[in-house]
């Protein structure tokens, strides 16, 4: 798909080592050799809600003196962002959706990124929290005019299956690959 190398970011929506993790990891190990590469992990920071209160005008970064702004900054100078992450209540996670809305204190800054999203869920492929998760990354991606490389669903519950699924391995390695 590229021919430079790219900084790209993952956010990591799981607390524990389990499928979100294996999909990241073998991602990674099709994307590291053309790029550089940064996972956050927002269950290890320390990053309180977006409060609404719009002293950001979505460009002057946030109020908050936790690790909000050291962890967007990384993600407005990233050429392409992953979000990665499991089913919960058939959204994403409330770890990658607080990322997502303090997002908004650079949002004007976050324009035009490469985007791929990886969603891990609990049940069929064919149920509609895949679909609805999809959707609304859609959406973002209209709003900020992000070019969506990417948006793969896999469907894994204990938390070693997915690493058990060697055509999901294949893919996402393939994917990072031809980045
Ligand atoms: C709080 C919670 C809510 C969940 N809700 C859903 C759901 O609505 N739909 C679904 O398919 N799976 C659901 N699951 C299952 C997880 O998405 C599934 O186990 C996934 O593989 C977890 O990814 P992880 O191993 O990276 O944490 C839920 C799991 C938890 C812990």
């Amino acid at each position: 798909m590229e021919d430079s190398s790219m900084k790209i970011v993952i956010i990591n929506g799981s607390a524990r080592k389990g499928n979100t993790l294996t999909a990241i990891e073998a991602f990674v190990k099709g994307a590291l050799e053309k790029n550089e590469i940064e996972v956050i992990e927002p269950d290890r920071l320390h990053i309180a809600p977006c409060k609404g209160c719009e002293t950001c005008q979505c460009y002057k970064g946030c109020v908050d003196s936790d690790d909000t702004n050291p962890t967007i900054d990384k993600i407005a100078a990233a050429d392409m962002i992953l979000f990665a992450t499991p089913v919960y209540w058939w959204g994403m996670s409330a770890q990658l959706k607080l990322i997502i809305d303090k997002c908004y204190c650079r949002g004007l800054q976050l324009k035009n990124k490469k985007v791929g999203v990886i969603i891990v869920g609990g049940s069929p492929i064919d149920s509609i929290q895949y679909e609805l998760i999809c959707k609304q990354f859609d959406c973002m991606a209209s709003y900020l005019s992000w070019d969506m490389l990417f948006q793969k669903s896999y469907y894994a519950n204990a938390r070693d299956e997915l690493a058990k699924n060697v055509n999901a391995m294949k893919e996402l390695e393939e994917i990072g690959k031809k980045l």
